[in-house]
């Protein structure tokens, strides 16, 4: 898939995830064969307005390329000014949230609620455009609710205001995480326009992904969920299903977020991270039980170590 400047060969992108897709996690995941991967959603006030814990999203590393990052807002001034700052980073690629169905950024008018107000949106994208080289990927749902369902026109206004690609999560505002992502819907934004659109919705398993992308069209698919706990997603063999194949990989992400996040950051994001590794495997409540009650880094990291000497 060719996003602009930027050519992908393998159709398997991590999503934007909120708390979670930060550098250590994308970097793991670029080294499990992720092709492409997205920061979490970043304030364009924040950024304008240099807040220091936006700042701190910014931080990126050469290894972890290709990376996008995601801004949400929508005063397309202040929008175009952020996109300027984070084109002077080394990243490939800006995201404009138009999908996000949380309270607090729909009460400013961003995310999902510029999918009712096209008009706006359009002038976003063209600000965006305006201050960037980068490509630009619009990511968005199918419209706001079942009686407003707008991701065809308003993936095609997307396309006309000079976006590279779409990325529709399969879902509507109203529909929140509930239901399934509907693959139909997905399939008619890609029927709509001639740029690249990337699936996106419970795609929980690599073979899961090529389905969507037979069934739908899609050029490429973006995984949210499905990778937390499973970088492993991104390869066809997938998840291994035993401790002692996972636990290298928990211990390689440990090291990642010790490496990269602030020091009062760092046992706090490896319990919420690591905790998910073990879901359905036996003995996983023990487990977990352990790690959230690890008091320090140190004493999490012998946690997974005993864990690895107990399933060589
Ligand atoms: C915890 C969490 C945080 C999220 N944060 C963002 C975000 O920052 N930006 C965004 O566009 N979407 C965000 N999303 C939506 C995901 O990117 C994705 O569209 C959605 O989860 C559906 O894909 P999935 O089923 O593969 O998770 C978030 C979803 C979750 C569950």
């Amino acid at each position: 898939m060719q996003l602009g400047t930027l050519k992908l060969t393998w159709p398997f992108i991590l999503a934007p995830l909120a708390g979670y897709t930060d550098l250590p996690f994308r970097l793991l995941c670029r080294e499990h064969g992720a092709a492409l991967v997205y920061s979490e959603m970043i304030s364009c006030h924040g950024l304008v307005y240099r807040q220091r814990n936006t700042l701190e999203m910014l931080e990126t590393v050469d290894e972890e390329r290709p990376v996008a990052m995601q801004l949400f807002g929508s005063e397309p001034e202040i929008m175009g000014m952020a996109a300027g700052y984070l084109s002077e980073l080394p990243i490939d690629l800006i995201d404009i949230n138009m999908g996000c169905p949380v309270r607090k950024v729909i009460k400013k008018g961003a995310g999902c609620a510029l999918m009712r107000q096209p008009r706006l949106a359009e002038a976003v994208i063209r600000q965006v455009l305006a201050h960037t080289k980068l490509p630009v990927t619009v990511k968005i749902r199918l419209g706001w609710n079942h009686q407003e369902i707008n991701g065809p026109e308003f993936a095609k206004m997307a396309e006309e205001a000079g976006a590279t690609a779409i990325i529709v999560h399969g879902r509507t505002w109203s529909d929140g995480f509930g239901g399934g992502a509907d693959r139909a819907g997905i399939a008619s934004v890609k029927a709509a326009v001639s740029i690249p659109v990337i699936g996106n919705g419970d795609i929980h398993s690599y073979q899961d992904g090529l389905a969507m992308m037979s069934e739908t069209g899609c050029d490429a698919v973006m995984i949210g969920r499905g990778a937390l706990g499973n970088p492993f997603i991104f390869h066809p063999e997938g998840n291994p299903g035993n401790l002692a194949a996972i636990l290298p990989t928990v211990l390689r992400h440990l090291e990642l977020i010790d490496r990269f996040c602030r020091t009062d950051q760092v046992l706090a994001r490896s319990k919420n991270q690591a905790g998910r590794y073990f879901k359905g495997l036996p003995g996983s409540s023990e487990i977990r039980r352990k790690i959230y009650g690890a008091a320090s880094f140190t004493d999490l990291l012998l946690v997974i170590q005993e864990l690895a000497e107990t399933f060589p």
